[in-house]
């Protein structure tokens, strides 16, 4: 190799070291030791077709894939028999699946969802031509129910077919699937397909015994979750869980692959059930449960800390999703916030300790000084602090 492509490479690996090392806006973890499996990007792994029929294609992964989806179904409490799923290229994937199997079960269903729901579900809508009925959310983020109700009944003729979310994308807020579930009930709607978008905190909730539980022993007809996040890949990667009951309703068979089509897309990266598979052997339900403790409770460090600076800011229960206001620009590019409206977050998650939050908060105030110095009538700084308040009683700001 030249050494001028030897020091592209490197000037890019150095970027991405550091990008990684002042991440902290999206929801992904990115502490993870996958070396062992670097041997396999040898090879061109591809699950292409169903993960359950061995294809004519022999170099796959699917015993891992099925290991992978065993696990899933016996954490959404679904017998392996009566469950079918794949390993998804994203979340997004998984959505878009469900929700296509919500509509090859109800053809005519209206698409229910928040105005807090992640763009999957509307790009869904669009791509199987669903009618799609956005819903008002509460503050928290979580659906607005009185609204769903309204819907439900303006158009009682027709099934429904409803995203919930198990963790919101902008504030972690949960949708309570009991209560849609009593709403139905109550509006004697019988033909419904209820999809659950749990990108981040599908891989949360079940682990918590006092948190709200989704699964299969309630009439739920799939969940999406995205690999990359929790869980943490450096190849983008999710679950999707369905019952086996529906795959008449989107299988063909397909004679060229020596499979049946079920999945969304062709050729399947084979990688990831690997990588997926490897950790969830390695770290295993007790070392995830303590991941969901040490990120929730980090969660709650970050926000009492933004609290103690009388910062605008929420938190959601079991959620790992801080909220607070807008900071300066150069905050949220060195920390790569997202943003929305007013509004950013920080997703606490396995790579965000209590020394890294201190580091951000730390910014935070520097930054707060340095606009008050800039800008001594600034009023809109929102920081409360000792620092702060002796730079104004000396006269410094
Ligand atoms: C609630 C929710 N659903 C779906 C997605 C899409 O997941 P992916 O990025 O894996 O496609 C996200 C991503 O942030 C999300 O927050």
């Amino acid at each position: 190799m030249s050494s001028t492509l030897l020091n592209e490479l490197s000037d890019f690996f150095a970027t991405v070291k550091q990008r990684t090392e002042f991440h902290a806006g999206y929801p992904y973890n990115l502490s993870y030791d996958y070396t062992p499996l670097f041997r396999f990007l040898e090879f061109s792994l591809n699950n292409l077709g169903d993960p359950f029929i061995e294809s004519n294609y022999g170099i796959n992964s699917r015993k891992f894939e099925q290991e992978v989806l065993d696990f899933f179904a016996n954490l959404y409490k679904i017998a392996t028999n009566d469950s079918w799923g794949y390993i998804t290229a994203c979340g997004t994937e998984g959505n878009l699946y469900g929700i296509f199997v919500g509509r090859e079960v109800y053809p005519d269903g209206i698409l229910y969802s928040s105005q807090d729901t992640h763009y999957s579900v509307a790009k869904a809508a669009r791509l199987f031509r669903i009618e799609h009925v956005v819903l008002r959310s509460q503050e928290t983020g979580e659906i607005e129910y009185d609204h769903f109700e309204e819907m439900i009944r303006e158009n009682r003729g027709r099934p429904a077919i409803i995203n919930l979310n198990i963790g919101t994308t902008m504030k972690g807020a949960i949708d309570n699937l009991d209560v849609v579930l009593d709403i139905l009930e109550r509006n004697n709607i019988q033909d419904y397909y209820i999809h659950c978008d749990g990108a981040l905190s599908g891989m949360i909730l079940p682990f918590l015994a006092d948190a709200p539980q989704v699964s299969f022993t309630k009439p739920i007809g799939s969940i999406s979750i995205s690999g990359h996040k929790f869980i943490g890949s450096p190849l983008p990667c999710g679950v999707v869980l369905t019952r086996k009951v529906f795959l008449n309703k989107v299988e063909t068979n397909i004679e060229y692959i020596g499979s049946k089509d079920t999945t969304i897309l062709g050729s399947r990266n084979g990688h990831s059930p690997l990588f997926f598979w490897y950790a969830l052997k390695t770290r295993g339900h007790a070392g995830l449960a303590k991941e969901i403790n040490f990120c929730l409770e980090n969660a709650q460090y970050l926000f009492n800390k933004l609290n103690l600076l009388k910062y605008p800011c929420m938190l959601n229960k079991f959620s790992n999703t801080v909220v607070f206001k807008k900071p300066p620009e150069y905050l949220i590019k060195k920390w790569q916030l997202a943003i929305q409206g007013d509004w950013v977050h920080i997703v606490v998650m396995q790579n965000i300790d209590t020394c890294k939050i201190d580091k951000f908060i730390s910014d935070l105030k520097d930054c707060a000084i340095n606009n008050l110095r800039a800008n001594p009538k600034l009023v809109s700084c929102y920081i409360s602090d000792e620092r702060l308040d002796e730079q104004r009683l000396a006269g410094i700001l």
